[in-house]
């Protein structure tokens, strides 16, 4: 007879009623006051620390009483011998990695939604992971509260990933989403979108498209399996786009977006890494992205394409998959097996990779261009890509600002950067330009 399953427990297994585990927290702001929500509703958790800035701030934690649990002393959430799970939500380089670093050395879990850090410090900290036996989890880091790197780790492991093309930041797509359909300028739709709440006081991070990058570097190490250095990924933000280019775009058939781009050169074996707004055409799925919501949309050769969509950033979508995290390792630490950190070693020993240099990129481009409105200027422009070997797609003449110009919006066949940016110093240097006005390339 074949042996079967008994469902029948043996006493030593029957009804143990574990202890709840034991979460220390550090940084009780927007995102902190969504995990003590959540993890506030789960009987398998006990939050017992806080760290935080000021403990007479005022909070809206619902009827939460967490009075009693506040300390300004993070380094005493992490040395606290109570704690088994260390969830570090202030951001930031170094302290972050001090408090992280010892939480490791003493043995407890960490789950934390730095992007910054893990970007940067990611192998270093993996590696005291390991050391310790212990886990760094790290979903809320790269698009809040999209379930994506867990995902592209585990569900697509089986796929080479050949592309990734990601809105990566709520706030720079909130302010391109205003442009184009209010018609405001840069800096009306970012002073609307910090009045919401959506932009930071100081959003350089996100404007200049940094953010975006640290977030890109993580999806890329875990997607192309290297290590990454984030300095090198290409980085350019939206603070240049007009409205009047918001315009052409449309009439283009084009919408304008902030888009994180990891793809693989197989021919080069190594990937194109570079975060900057860029053209997608109206049908494409990540036009559709409005507002503060991301998307990341990831190519996998035996997949083909999907797309992951939600809210980036906010308080309950971050707390989402930073309690994710944090309960993953409720189940490990119930069942005393580390499965959590599966995927752990793109991190660690991984070799290191240096991105396509931009100038050696191929792409379609945009561009406006300011010059006279006189005879032969269209002759000499297109000679002067033609001698680049940049062919022209579509064109688009308006008149100018001032009397006797003209605006020149076109759009070109696929081109080496190299050569666009040789053609367009050659077209600065003719007496018919005034100016360039843009130039965006087009996804
Ligand atoms: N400031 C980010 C954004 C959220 O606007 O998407 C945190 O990464």
């Amino acid at each position: 007879m074949l042996n079967t399953l008994s469902l029948q427990t043996t006493s030593s297994e029957k009804s143990t009623v574990l202890p709840p585990v034991r979460i220390g927290i550090i940084g009780l702001g927007t995102v902190g006051s969504g995990t003590v929500k959540l993890l506030s509703r789960n009987p398998l958790v006990d939050v017992v620390q806080i760290a935080v800035k000021s403990i007479d701030k005022a909070r809206s934690l619902s009827d939460i009483d967490v009075s009693a649990l506040l300390t300004t002393d993070a380094m005493a959430v992490v040395n606290n011998p109570n704690v088994q799970i260390v969830v570090e939500l202030v951001g930031g380089i170094e302290l972050a990695r001090q408090w992280i670093s010892t939480a490791l050395n003493n043995k407890k879990h960490v789950v934390t939604a730095n992007k910054a850090l893990i970007a940067t410090h990611g192998a270093e900290l993996f590696a005291l992971a390991k050391a310790n036996g212990v886990a760094l989890l790290f979903e809320a880091s790269v698009a809040g509260g999209i379930p994506i790197l867990m995902p592209l780790k585990m569900c697509l492991a089986a796929n080479k990933i050949t592309e990734i093309a990601g809105i990566l930041n709520g706030t720079t797509n909130y302010i391109l989403t205003r442009m184009m359909e209010d018609g405001w300028d840069f800096q009306t739709a970012l002073t609307k979108a910090q009045a919401l709440g959506f932009a930071e006081a100081d959003p350089s991070s996100d404007v200049d498209g940094h953010d975006a990058a640290y977030k890109l570097a993580i999806l890329a190490k875990i997607a192309f399996q290297r290590q990454i250095d984030v300095a090198e990924i290409f980085v350019e933000g939206i603070t240049a786009i007009t409205p009047a280019d918001i315009d052409y775009a449309k009439r283009f058939g084009y919408t304008i977006r902030l888009i994180g781009l990891a793809r693989w050169n197989e021919e080069r074996q190594c990937p194109e890494l570079r975060v900057h707004p860029m053209l997608l055409k109206n049908t494409h799925p990540l036009a559709n992205v409005y507002n503060e919501y991301n998307a990341i949309w990831v190519k996998g050769d035996a997949v083909g394409d999907t797309m992951f969509y939600g809210k980036g950033a906010g308080e309950m979508p971050t707390a989402s998959a930073v309690c994710a995290d944090v309960l993953a390792l409720v189940k490990d630490i119930q069942s005393n097996n580390l499965t959590a950190c599966a995927g752990m070693e793109v991190f660690l020993a991984a070799e290191k990779v240096t991105p396509l240099p931009i100038s050696e990129t191929t792409n379609r481009y945009y561009i406006r261009l300011n010059t006279k409105d006189e005879a032969g200027v269209l002759a000499e422009l297109g000679k002067a890509f033609g001698d680049e070997g940049v062919s022209l797609e579509s064109f688009l003449q308006l008149p100018g600002q001032e009397p006797e110009t003209a605006s020149l919006m076109l759009v070109t066949h696929l081109a080496q950067e190299k050569n666009v940016q040789q053609a367009l110093k050659n077209i600065v240097a003719l007496t018919v330009t005034k100016s360039i006005g843009c130039v965006l390339r087009v996804l």
